[in-house]
């Protein structure tokens, strides 16, 4: 089922309407099994940590799945030569609960996951309680946050094989952001 919702997310014909429509199913079921996994783990609490803008896509589902699970904000853009991430805005809550799921539909080169991964555990989180949650992953993203964060805990509906010269994910969807925003 998340197969089929990811294909026609990956359809570069798929109009904005359709692509939100889709990607909020498959945020739905994404978070049903994420959730299941981080229970699995432990009971300890859980902030959220969309990762500005394309992580807001999947937000809500999460949101309304634990909805006494404080957001922290962290806005970071990938620069368009370099790659490289870009951190632009930061708003983490007062009280942070002993753990943390960061959310952002892709993970390319897992610069932008490392980066937040880092300022977490800047803020004392300890590595195994960081989680990580996409659509979509590249090979060369999964081993690379795998180094900063156990690799159980991190998950994606799919793992693509490479990253073009521009550092995108082959085949990949596009930017997710752009797409489901209608930029
Ligand atoms: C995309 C995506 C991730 C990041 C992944 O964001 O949503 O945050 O790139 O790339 P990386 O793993 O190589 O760091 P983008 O920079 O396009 O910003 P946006 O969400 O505002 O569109």
């Amino acid at each position: 089922m998340k197969e089929s919702l990811l294909c026609t997310l990956r359809d570069r014909s798929t109009c904005t309407a359709d692509f939100r429509r889709t990607s909020d199913e498959l945020a739905r079921q994404l978070c049903a099994e994420t959730l299941e996994r981080l229970r699995d783990d432990s009971t300890d609490a859980l902030m959220l940590v969309p990762v500005l803008r394309a992580g807001l896509a999947l937000l809500p589902a999460f949101a309304s799945a634990v909805p006494d699970a404080p957001v922290a904000f962290i806005g970071i853009t990938r620069d368009e030569e370099t790659a490289q991430p870009d951190l632009y805005y930061t708003r983490f809550p007062e009280a942070m609960p002993s753990r943390a799921l960061i959310i952002d539909p892709m993970l390319a080169t897992a610069g932008t996951a490392c980066l937040v991964a880092e300022m977490l555990m800047r803020e004392g989180y300890a590595a195994d309680a960081i989680y990580f949650v996409g659509v979509l992953a590249s090979q060369e993203g999964m081993e690379r946050l795998a180094g900063v964060i156990p690799h159980s805990n991190i998950s994606a509906v799919a793992v693509d094989p490479e990253l073009d010269a521009r550092k995108f994910i082959v085949p990949g969807i596009g930017d997710y952001g752009d797409r489901y925003f209608g930029t």
